[in-house]
């Protein structure tokens, strides 16, 4: 929680029930040494008065986005800038729809719009309300962007329907909210890690390859970076921009992968193979162009040096080696497996079967397998899921 002391926190309130919480949260904020400033919409205005959340905060209420008087004090670019993080608490219905929209009609979306700082959205609403289709693609929407959705929490609502749509507890939500502000918790740590597809070719021209998007391997590496670990990205051919702070070697097939994990990746903290190996490669490359004469092509293929399980096993072994295990079926006992036969400390696994996630998608949600353990991380941006998967790693290596 020593991670709230000091920090600009925007707290958006929006119009529902729910809103009457916003007050401890304010008051939980302000204990563990967080700078509050809360932003309300009209709506919120009906639920809870201005003057309460100014007393908590210690500091004025900002509600008009065209205000002279406000905007003289502190405008809303300043707001924004100002904030290390915007928590909206509670996110309504109709406030999410206008942050998927990217609408700028009142104080709040202007905020959330302008700020570069991480957005969080703790949802309130109707259980009916919060499982429409409408709402469903809002949040979908706004968790691509990467705005961290917390909760909602299920039980008894204020309308007396039971089910999901409870605010979270302000406590819960300001403990992911400091978690989010990870210390560096990886500082002076070596990690290597593996991304994207590789390319084996079969002539100058064509190759065997895969979906790999690279996307989670990129998603660890800025977030292993952004806690403080000196990195080192073995990428194969993608097209995402190198994370800052991270070291980025480009290589096309797996021989060329290996090669540089080896010199690399010897006797590092953490080793995690993110890439997308392809498992065979042509037994010969043809130095010409192969040409389409034949019905039929047949070509003899030989399989390629598994990465991640020769790193497992070498002299110099990283103290953690971490694989994923993409899986259409069974998931837990196919990754369990790999565990096992790949040598590893953590296998992280996911179903590769749901259009939703993995492949390509912005999204993923994941099991954390280990000798002894199963950890579900539940559905997240991947910078988010790499940002939770490093805090365990960091954890476990201390
Ligand atoms: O065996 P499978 O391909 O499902 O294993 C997936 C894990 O093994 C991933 O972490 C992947 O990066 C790694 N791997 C590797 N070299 C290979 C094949 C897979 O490092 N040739």
């Amino acid at each position: 929680m020593g991670h709230l002391f000091n920090r600009n926190i925007i707290v958006g309130v929006s119009g529902g029930i729910a809103a009457y919480k916003s007050a401890e949260l304010v008051r939980e904020l302000r204990k563990l040494g967080a700078r509050v400033k809360v932003v309300m919409t009209r709506g919120a205005t009906e639920f809870i008065t201005p003057l309460t959340l100014q007393a908590l905060s210690g500091e004025p209420v900002h509600i008009d986005l065209l205000n002279e008087a406000a905007e003289a004090g502190m405008g809303h670019i300043e707001l924004a800038r100002w904030a290390d993080a915007l928590l909206i608490a509670p996110a309504t219905a109709d406030l999410l729809a206008r942050l998927a929209a990217g609408r700028a009609d009142d104080l709040l979306c202007t905020i959330a719009l302008a700020t570069p700082a991480p957005i969080m959205v703790a949802p309130a609403m109707n259980q009916h309300m919060w499982s429409n289709p409408s709402t469903a693609a809002n949040i979908a929407t706004l968790m691509k962007r990467a705005v961290t959705v917390i909760g909602p929490a299920a039980g008894e609502q204020a309308c007396g329907d039971v089910g999901p749509g409870r605010l979270v507890e302000p406590e819960h939500i300001v403990a992911q909210l400091a978690e989010s502000f990870s210390a560096q918790s990886l500082a002076g740590r070596r990690v290597v890690i593996t991304a994207g597809p590789t390319q084996e070719a079969l002539d100058p021209v064509r190759y065997l390859s895969n979906h790999s998007s690279g996307k989670m391997g990129f998603a660890l590496a800025r977030a292993a970076a952004e806690a403080g670990a000196l990195v080192t990205l073995i990428t194969g051919p993608v097209v995402l921009s190198t994370p800052m702070n991270v070291e980025r070697i480009d290589v096309v097939s797996a021989d060329d992968m290996l090669e540089a994990a080896q010199l690399h990746g010897a006797g590092c903290d953490i080793f995690v193979g993110a890439a997308a190996v392809a498992d065979y490669r042509p037994a010969t490359v043809s130095g010409q162009k192969i040409k389409k004469s034949e019905d039929r092509i047949v070509f003899d293929l030989m399989k390629n040096p598994d990465v991640i399980a020769t790193m497992a096993v070498m002299e110099q072994r990283p103290t953690l080696v971490i694989g994923f295990a993409a899986e259409t079926e069974k998931m837990l006992e196919h990754a369990r497996g790999k565990l096992l036969k790949k040598s590893l400390d953590f296998v992280i696994a996911n179903d590769v079967s749901r259009s939703d996630i993995g492949f390509n998608s912005d999204l993923n949600c994941v099991s954390v397998i280990d000798h002894t353990s199963c950890t579900e991380l539940p559905l997240a941006n991947k910078s988010v899921l790499a940002k939770r998967l490093f805090d365990m790693l960091a954890s476990r290596l201390s």
